[in-house]
């Protein structure tokens, strides 16, 4: 049954423009609402930067500009990125944006008024990369592991929020819904940092690029408080209830493995403190490295999304990205596997077997669509049949790449089938009511396949459906159009070419791929 479904991303750091890794967690969650808009429900997909912090602030000096104009230079490259790579977010929040400044001050004020936020001297130590304190024990060699830097000792006179007060509620909550933290890997480590998770600072006096604390203008708001609060004040917290109410609690906070913490412990702690519902589940996903290395910038191998969209298309990247690497767990980007996957499924499987049936339809039916003979096409009518329930039934789990699998097996059996068949035989035999049914049946579950591939790579998709020559736009198809049939006999198919050409090494050898 349809419903409403919110699904939301991290918001990024806007310290550096957009990578591979903030690329993947925006293309998964917008492969993600694609498909829940095709199965009917009421989608809002938010995402958006973090623009505000100790981060920013030191960037934006050592370039000797002001943090706002800084960010003023950034985001845009988010968002442009998006646009290239296909995200089709309903709203893109900035944490600078006035309604959410004004909305995340007012949770403020309401958490000090009901003593959930005090006043007390906190001391730590503070790594600015991950804007978090660190425990001795999160150290390597006096470093933080992620950034390899040491954190700094930190004292100051803070507002400390009182998350120990919810740590009971937040772990009955955690046993009562198991769903709530996913993959179930995560869960263990999240309860067990439960156990000893400290009260949490939620403002600085050395900062000064971020919301100010109201009635203290001495101090802004902590980071992650004013960047937790986007998932709320984005759907029109505190200043579009009929929104709020509409969407909220959301369906999936899909976030990075490492930040996992942060949206399972203190963000259900403040939204009991703030008697809102919690969200359904917190989802983490994998890394995604370069080659068996972590991306960083002292690497010097961090891999910039737009240039492999601009030369190779985005549909490529992010068919990439979902089917290699299994969701939850981390995956590797190298340029030689991405160009033989990409040949492999897109240029071959998948653009291929359409391409050769228009073929065959335009010399033997002028690209006219033949009549269904249902004793020859019932293998794949079944066929699609099941790999719609297939789809439904990973998806459900989040399972991107097990869905993958499940349309590629149906793309390898239409590829079979016209193998078996053998076409271009009926053909020269003459038989051109055989050979119309069997090319009604490729021709029929390729849109079937097409509807399918439409939440992953919906470019490529959107091609093979208008060479199927459809009339309603692809956008508007909903899970009943997967229904054996929609093709109808007599209507037009307008060949155009393949819809994913060839990488070849010539051109990979061009954009500094290595050829093998
Ligand atoms: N600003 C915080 C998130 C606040 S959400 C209320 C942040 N920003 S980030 O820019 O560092 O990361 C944004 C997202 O990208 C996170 O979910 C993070 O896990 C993800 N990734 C960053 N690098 C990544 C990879 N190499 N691979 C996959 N995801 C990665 O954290």
């Amino acid at each position: 049954m349809p419903g409403k479904f919110y699904i939301t991303t991290a918001i990024d750091y806007t310290n550096a423009p957009p990578h591979i890794g903030h690329a993947y967690e925006k293309i998964a969650a917008d492969a993600i609402a694609r498909y829940r808009r095709l199965r009917g429900d009421d989608v809002f997909f938010l995402t958006g930067v973090d623009e505000h912090g100790v981060k920013i602030e030191k960037v934006a000096a050592a370039e000797g500009v002001t943090p706002a104009e800084f960010v003023s230079k950034i985001t845009p490259q988010f968002i442009s990125t998006w646009e290239k790579l296909g995200v089709q977010y309903d709203r893109f929040i900035r944490t600078t944006d006035d309604f959410h400044e004004k909305a995340v001050q007012g949770a403020f004020k309401r958490l000090v008024e009901q003593g959930d936020v005090e006043k007390a001297s906190y001391e730590g130590l503070y790594c600015a990369g991950c804007e978090e304190f660190k425990a001795e024990r999160d150290l390597q060699d006096g470093k933080c592991p992620q950034h390899g830097v040491a954190p700094q000792p930190f004292s100051e006179e803070n507002y400390v929020f009182r998350l120990s007060k919810y740590k009971e509620r937040l772990r009955a909550h955690i046993d009562a819904h198991p769903a709530f933290i996913a993959p179930e890997s995560r869960k263990n480590e999240i309860l067990n940092l439960l156990e000893t998770f400290p009260d949490v600072s939620v403002s600085r006096q050395k900062v000064k690029w971020g919301v100010p604390v109201p009635g203290d203008e001495n101090q802004v708001i902590y980071v992650w408080i004013d960047a937790l609060l986007n998932y709320v004040t984005g759907i029109g917290w505190g200043w579009d209830q009929a929104t709020f109410d509409r969407y909220w609690p959301a369906e999936v906070h899909l976030v990075g493995k490492d930040i996992t913490k942060f949206h399972c412990i203190i963000w259900p702690a403040l939204l009991m403190a703030l008697e809102i519902p919690l969200p359904r589940q917190v989802y983490g996903h994998g890394w995604v490295n370069v080659g068996d290395q972590k991306m960083s910038k002292s690497l010097g191998n961090v891999v910039e999304p737009n240039a492999i969209a601009d030369q190779y298309g985005a549909d490529a990247l992010r068919y990439y990205l979902l089917r290699e690497i299994t969701f939850g767990k981390d995956g590797s980007y190298t340029f030689d596997a991405f160009k033989k996957l990409v040949n492999a499924d897109l240029a071959n499987n998948y653009g291929n077997a359409l391409n050769r049936t228009l073929g065959m339809l335009d010399k033997n039916f002028e690209g006219v669509v033949p009549q269904d003979v249902p004793e020859l096409t019932a293998e794949l009518k079944a066929r699609a049949a099941e790999t719609a329930e297939a789809v439904e039934k990973h998806m459900a789990d989040l399972a991107i790449q097990e869905s993958l699998e499940a349309i590629w097996g149906l793309i390898d059996a239409v590829n079979k089938y016209i193998d078996t068949q053998a076409p271009w035989a009926l053909a020269k035999a003459g038989e051109t009511e055989k050979l119309g049914g069997v090319l009604y049946g490729v021709l029929e579950a390729l849109r079937c396949v097409t509807i399918l591939t439409s939440p992953f790579i919906p470019t490529l998709s959107g091609k093979m459906w208008e060479q199927l020559g459809l009339d309603a736009a692809l956008a508007d198809q909903r899970w009943d159009a997967l229904a054996w049939g929609g093709l109808k006999a007599g209507s037009k198919t307008r060949k155009t070419g393949p819809v994913y050409p060839r990488i070849e090494d010539e051109l990979a050898a061009q954009s500094g791929g290595k050829k093998k």
